[in-house]
């Protein structure tokens, strides 16, 4: 038996303009995770068991093009293995499906390790990264690679486009409030509606990502050098730059607004947008009691999570 397992992320700076080669920062978020059990099976084949998505069938029953069976052949085809030994891939996720917290990336890194493991070819992290980020593909068309990385690695993450991984220090711990609006939004519609609406726009778009990219340079430095508080207006920055590219929501901005009447140092969507998760930058200890402002303003899960 091989079990193996992958953490949540969400990015604090940067979505969407990093599809456009600007830069990004992402966090793993320890406290949603995917585990990945692999056990030998009496029965023929390769059997999956996900009860979170009530999936419970042959590997041979689901398209090529769908995820899980993607990151499942990936690993026979890299390492070579015809046909595929009997066994059952048990995934149970406590990760939110489609709110920006990597649900899908995570997933992947874990059957991709859990398997190799299995097969005692465990594959390293740049391997599980280059297949993870193929199989982000089939998810939303035109990934980043943002997700894919930040899981992979389990380190917080500046990163760009097609350039080589930068893990972050963090000069002072600092603490987010994760709250999700219980929206699922899948990111392959809002990411194609900024390409479509950038297609109408060009420059107007270019001017935002831009604007976007260097708040993510501002960001970056306040976390290196241990201004953690710097983060707060930046945050609101941010989500105003990605209410202007049309990402947000009236329940995003609703805890947007309730976190900084509650308190929050700075607040902003994260991810896709549309629904989905948004975060805030809270003071030390009271995250609590800023998760709690959220709830009452209708969040359906909140999480709090520091960032070291
Ligand atoms: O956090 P998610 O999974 O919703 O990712 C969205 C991030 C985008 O920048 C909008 C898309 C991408 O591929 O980077």
């Amino acid at each position: 038996m091989t079990t193996s397992s992958a953490p949540g992320k969400i990015i604090l700076f940067g979505e969407h303009a990093v599809v456009y080669g600007q830069p990004a920062l992402a966090v793993p978020v320890s406290q949603v995770q995917v585990a990945v059990t692999v056990t030998e099976a009496e029965r023929a084949g390769v059997w999956i068991e996900a009860p979170g998505i009530r999936l419970s069938c042959g590997l041979d029953r689901l398209p090529p093009d769908d995820p899980l069976a993607a990151a499942i052949s990936a690993v026979f085809s890299t390492l070579g293995v015809a046909p595929p030994p009997a066994c059952r891939i048990e995934i149970q996720s406590t990760i939110p499906v489609a709110s920006g917290m990597g649900s899908g990336a995570a997933v992947s890194v874990a059957v991709l390790r859990a398997l190799s493991s299995y097969l005692g070819r465990p594959l390293d992290d740049a391997q599980v990264n280059r297949l993870a980020f193929e199989i982000e593909k089939l998810h939303h068309g035109t990934p980043s690679g943002i997700d894919n990385t930040v899981i992979t690695y389990a380190r917080p993450v500046f990163f760009m486009k097609g350039q080589p991984i930068e893990t972050l220090r963090v000069g002072t711990p600092f603490t987010i409030v994760i709250g999700d609006t219980g929206i699922a939004s899948p990111t392959r519609l809002t990411v194609g509606a900024v390409r479509a609406a950038r297609e109408a726009e060009p420059e107007r778009f270019g001017r935002l990502f831009a604007a976007i990219g260097e708040i993510v340079r501002h960001a970056r430095d306040a976390i290196e050098s241990g201004d953690a508080p710097a983060l707060g207006p930046l945050m609101d920055e941010n989500h105003a730059l990605l209410q202007q590219l049309a990402v947000s929501s009236p329940e995003l901005d609703r805890l947007v607004q309730a976190a900084r009447s509650a308190g929050a140092l700075g607040a902003k969507l994260s991810g896709g947008g549309g629904g989905g998760n948004m975060i805030a930058l809270v003071a030390p200890h009271t995250g609590d009691r800023l998760a709690r402002a959220l709830s009452r303003a209708g969040a359906r899960q909140v999480f709090i999570s520091h960032v070291a």
